[in-house]
């Protein structure tokens, strides 16, 4: 795909997204489930075409950048500038070395990899190379009152990500006149002379720049995601001489529940109904009670493999209703301990988890006290193509 050309891809994440407002800069805001920044970077580690990928954030952003990107495989972010263009400078200096290099906004987390296969393509024979898309809208000079019509023909909107030879890329930012600024760097490799080729851009590559933004990038995100439902069920034996756990919770009860792991019946069924959503067949299937690794193992550890496999398919878990089945102990006072542990584990709200408790009447096994049933019912929200 890359024809053995090194390419790393850029992206400049150090704005302070004024314009968008809100808590967090826009590009650590979380739109269909994780951050905008985690979006962006997952199109372009992911692409055939590219090597590797660098995070430029702003000071003070570490905390922020680390719980966008979690666990991937990503080197230590550099440290941006007062403007884009210095974020960019700065990013460039520290990939050192490379063939190609895509530059591109953490604000516009939507990339399809054809863009990036196109961009690829027409660097082979222009030094650089930048997604656009034609105008729809009238265009006119603003203020009060209307000014003159500017006639759109042959104007486009420019995006990114924005494609180059590394060389002459680095070279047209060091020529660049010091104070003098630029919204993208297409603009700076033709002030050095360089020819940027046009490929077709993508609507889904809109930059969040207005607090608007942020909820169309989620209606479109949405718009691509179906809903799924899993079951989970489980049953335990109680025993004598162990600890009780429940949803994660130690329980104070006489007895606890035989199982090779910490018989977490509440968990087991969580995981299973979140296995479920995504047809991943069933806990036994990840953690054989055969392994000895997971001899006393804390259930949680269960529960969280699943959600990271929700979560690797670009799931989004909405809701967890899971039901404890038991004569005795009584759930009530756990219960809101319950919910809070779950929701930790599964990284949503509390609203988003119902616990619910019954008996069965003196019924049956769990009627008789000789062990605890549990049921969950979890829906997720997955990429419609999984
Ligand atoms: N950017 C950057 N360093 C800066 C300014 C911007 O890396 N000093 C990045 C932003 O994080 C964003 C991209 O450049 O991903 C496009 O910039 P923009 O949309 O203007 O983002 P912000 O500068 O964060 O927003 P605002 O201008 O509204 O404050
Ligand atoms: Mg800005």
């Amino acid at each position: 795909m890359n024809g053995g050309k090194h390419c790393v891809a850029l992206i400049v994440a150090a704005g302070r997204g004024e314009r968008a407002g809100g808590d967090v800069p826009k590009q650590y805001r979380r739109v269909g489930g994780k951050a905008v920044l985690a979006h962006a970077v997952d199109a372009l580690l992911t692409h055939p075409g590219v090597n590797g990928v660098l995070v430029v954030i702003g000071a003070g952003q570490e905390q922020a950048y680390r719980e966008a990107v979690g666990g991937r495989p990503l080197p230590e972010p550099v440290i941006g500038g007062e403007t884009r263009r210095e974020s960019v400078a700065r990013g460039l200096a520290a990939i050192g070395g490379a063939d190609r290099v895509l530059i591109h906004d953490a604000a516009r987390p939507f990339l399809p990899a054809q863009v990036v296969d196109r961009l690829l393509a027409a660097l082979d024979r222009h030094p650089g190379a930048i997604p656009a898309l034609p105008i729809a809208d009238t265009l006119a000079r603003g203020g009060d009152v209307l000014g003159d019509m500017v006639p759109r023909d042959g104007l486009v909107r420019v995006q990114t990500p924005q494609a180059f030879r590394y060389g002459p890329i680095v070279a047209a930012h060091r020529a660049w006149p010091a104070g003098r600024e630029a919204t993208d760097d297409a603009q700076i490799a033709r002030a050095a002379g360089l020819d940027v080729a046009i490929v077709t851009g993508d609507a889904a590559l809109e930059k969040i720049t207005f607090g608007d933004d942020v909820m169309t990038a989620e209606a479109r995100f949405a718009a691509r995601l179906v809903s799924r439902t899993g079951l989970g069920f489980d049953v335990h034996a109680f025993r004598d001489g162990a600890e009780l756990w429940l949803g994660g919770v130690r329980i104070d009860h006489p007895r606890g529940l035989a199982g090779h792991s910490d018989a977490d019946v509440a968990l087991h069924a969580v995981t299973d109904a979140l296995l479920g959503t995504i047809g991943e067949g069933d806990i036994g299937l990840h953690f054989p009670p055969s392994d000895l690794r997971w001899k006393g193992a804390d259930s949680a550890r269960f529960v969280e493999h699943a959600r990271s496999l929700v979560e690797a398919r670009g799931g989004i878990i909405d809701h967890v209703d899971l039901t404890i089945i038991c004569e005795r102990p009584k759930i009530g006072p756990y219960r809101n301990g319950i919910r809070a542990r779950i929701a930790t584990l599964l990284r949503v709200e509390e609203g988003q988890i119902s616990i619910k408790a019954t008996t069965t009447e003196r019924l049956g096994f769990t009627g008789r006290g000789e062990g605890i049933a549990a049921q969950a019912v979890a829906t997720v929200r997955v990429p419609k193509d999984l």
